[in-house]
């Protein structure tokens, strides 16, 4: 009898990159086919090699539009404009909505099942050229680096229930009180230094390179999802940090939007609070392991 049941056949599939790698043996990068726990299929890219392999690609931010504040592609802050009403915008980093695929992941943004379902201990980090196609995005990556220290244990194995214990949303705390964990990190691709000056000397002043912090708010409590390999010594987050919550009072709303205000002073200028333009031109992918 050759039929399976749609339990034995969910049981079958892999449920992650890890999975895929340790009980079928796949160590080659690309796309794949995992499934929920619930039964849900979807496609997603494997990072079978870095470190020991097995990571699964779970998201995506891309900023389409750096003048475009908190309107539409803002997916990961809110597409819905920057009004306190809406304090934690679209809500993305802690709801279950999915959105994109894997193979636009660095030309739009992305998050499949994999974000609230999979149990996982570490994160990875990959800053891919905008619009670049899969087969390029280990060789273009000018900035890779991943957690070793097992964190994500200590807040319910995913960013999805991290983000429920510290919410991206205006107003849930203040800086630096409440930011979420900072957590160290290796870099695959680059160093702390090259990091760092993806960022303009304002930011590089109030930022320690060698980390990747989760919830940081700004001194208008405005709060933000991922600060991009820095951990915040001062409180103008915005420039260093991406996704967010609905409201940004500051200016309001030049600091709404997925890449919030790496456009401070000029668009990838690098001067003063802004970003490179290398880092304001490339998706951040989020694996987990
Ligand atoms: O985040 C920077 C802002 O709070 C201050 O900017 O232009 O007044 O120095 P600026
Ligand atoms: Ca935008
Ligand atoms: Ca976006
Ligand atoms: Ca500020």
């Amino acid at each position: 009898n050759l039929s399976l049941s749609v339990r034995e056949l969910e049981y079958s599939t892999p449920q992650s990159c890890k999975d895929l790698k340790q009980r079928f043996n796949i160590n080659q990068d690309g796309l794949y086919y995992l499934s929920s726990p619930t039964g849900v299929v979807y496609q997603t890219y494997c990072d079978m090699t870095t470190a020991g392999g097995g990571w699964t690609l779970v998201a995506s931010v891309h900023e389409n539009n750096l003048y475009g504040k908190c309107t539409t592609g803002d997916r990961w802050s809110s597409q819905q404009g920057g009004s306190p009403n809406v304090p934690d915008g679209d809500g993305s980093w802690s709801n279950t909505v999915t959105f994109g695929n894997a193979e636009a992941a660095t030309s739009d943004d992305f998050k499949n099942p994999g974000y609230y379902d999979i149990t996982a201990e570490n994160v990875a980090v990959w800053h891919v050229p905008n619009n670049e196609r899969v087969g390029r995005w280990k060789l273009t990556s000018f900035l890779r680096y991943h957690t070793e220290s097992k964190f994500l244990r200590s807040y319910g194995g995913n960013l999805y229930n991290l983000f429920k214990q510290f919410p991206v949303k205006y107003n849930a705390g203040s800086c630096p009180a409440n930011h979420g964990p900072s957590v160290p990190v290796v870099y695959d691709v680059g160093d702390a230094s090259f990091n760092h000056k993806l960022f303009g000397p304002h930011v590089r002043g109030e930022t320690e390179p060698g980390f990747i912090t989760f919830r940081a708010i700004n001194h208008e409590k405005a709060a933000m999802a991922i600060c991009l390999g820095v951990k915040p010594k001062g409180c103008n987050t915005e420039h260093s940090c991406i996704g967010g919550g609905g409201h940004f009072p500051e200016a309001s709303p030049r600091q709404c939007g997925d890449f919030a205000s790496f456009d401070w002073d000029g668009y990838g200028t690098n001067a003063g609070w802004s970003a490179s333009k290398q880092v304001t031109e490339a998706a951040v992918l989020i694996f987990y392991r």
